[in-house]
């Protein structure tokens, strides 16, 4: 992608629409095709971007507060106080063991995801249907054609920062984690370094020029200081983008009734997050466009869609994309549950698995026409800051 093919800042400005002739998003409890039920279980003829894509200007102030099979691998090294690495080795790539899946072992943030092959596997999957969504553009915001400093905080496999090396050649991208799963072989102008994006940033003050996360949701517990960091380090004009998962699994066709088993992992998914410090719901609402302008970003942009999950849709590009979040989901349920069920709800891990095993089973249900949302914004540091 070219500076040429974004969007130019202004039309990107507060107050303004981004895309004249983007619809206004419906609300969330809105049916795609109002007569869908789950006898008639009817393919949706309507892209979902059609009807969700949306844009909106960034408030001008901040409001006021605001299955796997059974498992007999041998007791967990976690122990029952799960910020203890007591009696971890001191070595970041002594991951930690739970119920076969291993965690990364970082001192400094207790993350609730695995770090292991069948997980770093679904991250693989989801950079792919991202791209097919967004028709191939490894981002929204508009970067110049000679970006020179790139960080991508939380870069999990490194896809996106090696994809993004070999599209930008003058670029030096740096793609961070807590976690060492990155592959060894990179392009020249690439690295990764662990680091812990809670922490101070070791980088000067005004250094990059586009600063980039994805998918960080449940691994902050400072949303704020975080856009704050990103906006400190920001070259004056550099540009910011983070786009997350709200990992509620939605489907109209099944609505509120708290019993059904999409409601019931998203109530416990919810609360989890909540109890572990970090929250799962950083894509709801207006959160990260508040926080970007909490932080002092300007030309900012907010963006909310929606991506199905399964082969549910009748559009031929949801299709495809909704049957690899499919893939993604059903191999990624497990290590979603393990860690966030048994360690912090205090649920047995037999309890975990029936779970895991009644959602594996749901998702790829295509008469309930499920769908996760998601939320992109990115947003630039004036030009004339010189600094947080
Ligand atoms: C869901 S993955 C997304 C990876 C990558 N951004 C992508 O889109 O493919 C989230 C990643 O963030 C990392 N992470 C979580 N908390 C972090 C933190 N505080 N600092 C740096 N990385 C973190 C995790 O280790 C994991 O690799």
């Amino acid at each position: 992608m070219s500076s040429k093919d974004s969007k130019p800042a202004e039309t990107t400005a507060v107050g303004a629409p981004v895309e004249e002739a983007t619809p206004p998003a419906p609300a969330a409890s809105l049916p795609l095709e109002a007569a869908t039920t789950a006898a008639e279980a009817p393919a949706v003829s309507a892209p979902l971007e059609a009807a969700t894509t949306t844009t909106a200007p960034i408030p001008p102030a901040i409001p006021e507060g605001d299955a796997g099979g059974v498992n007999d691998e041998p007791e967990s090294e976690f122990g029952d106080d799960f910020e203890s690495t007591a009696s971890l080795t001191d070595s970041i790539r002594d991951f930690r063991n739970l119920h076969g899946r291993t965690y990364g072992n970082s001192h400094s943030t207790e993350y609730w995801a695995p770090n292991d092959n069948q997980q770093a596997g679904g991250l693989d999957i989801t950079h792919h249907y991202l791209l097919l969504y967004h028709d191939n553009k490894l981002f929204q915001a508009p970067i110049s054609d000679d970006v020179q400093k790139v960080l991508d905080v939380g870069t999990g496999t490194g896809i996106w920062a090696i994809d993004f090396a070999d599209q930008y050649p003058s670029a030096h991208v740096i793609g961070t984690d807590i976690s060492p799963i990155q592959p060894p072989w990179v392009p020249p102008n690439c690295e990764f370094v662990v680091d812990d994006a809670q922490l101070d940033w070791t980088w000067p003050e005004n250094h990059f020029d586009y600063i980039h996360l994805r998918d960080l949701y449940g691994g902050i517990s400072d949303w704020g200081a975080l856009y704050k960091r990103a906006y400190a380090h920001l070259k004056p004009g550099g540009w910011f983008e983070d786009q997350e998962f709200d990992i509620r699994c939605h489907s109209d066709v099944v609505g509120h009734d708290p019993d059904h088993i999409y409601n019931r992992w998203n109530d416990i998914f919810a609360e989890s997050g909540e109890r572990l410090g970090k929250t799962l719901k950083i894509g709801r609402d207006s959160r990260m466009r508040d926080y970007m302008a909490e932080a002092g970003f300007v030309n900012c942009t907010e963006r909310k869609f929606r991506l199905p999950i399964n082969g549910w849709c009748r559009d031929k590009k949801l299709k495809e994309i909704g049957m690899f979040v499919h893939m993604f989901v059903d191999q990624s349920l497990e290590g979603f549950a393990l860690f966030l069920l048994t360690k912090i709800m205090g649920w047995k891990y037999e309890e975990c698995q029936v779970l895991v095993a009644q959602m594996r089973a749901a998702v790829k249900d295509t008469r309930l026409q499920p769908y996760y949302e998601v939320t992109l914004v990115y947003g630039q540091k004036p030009e004339s800051s010189s600094t947080a």
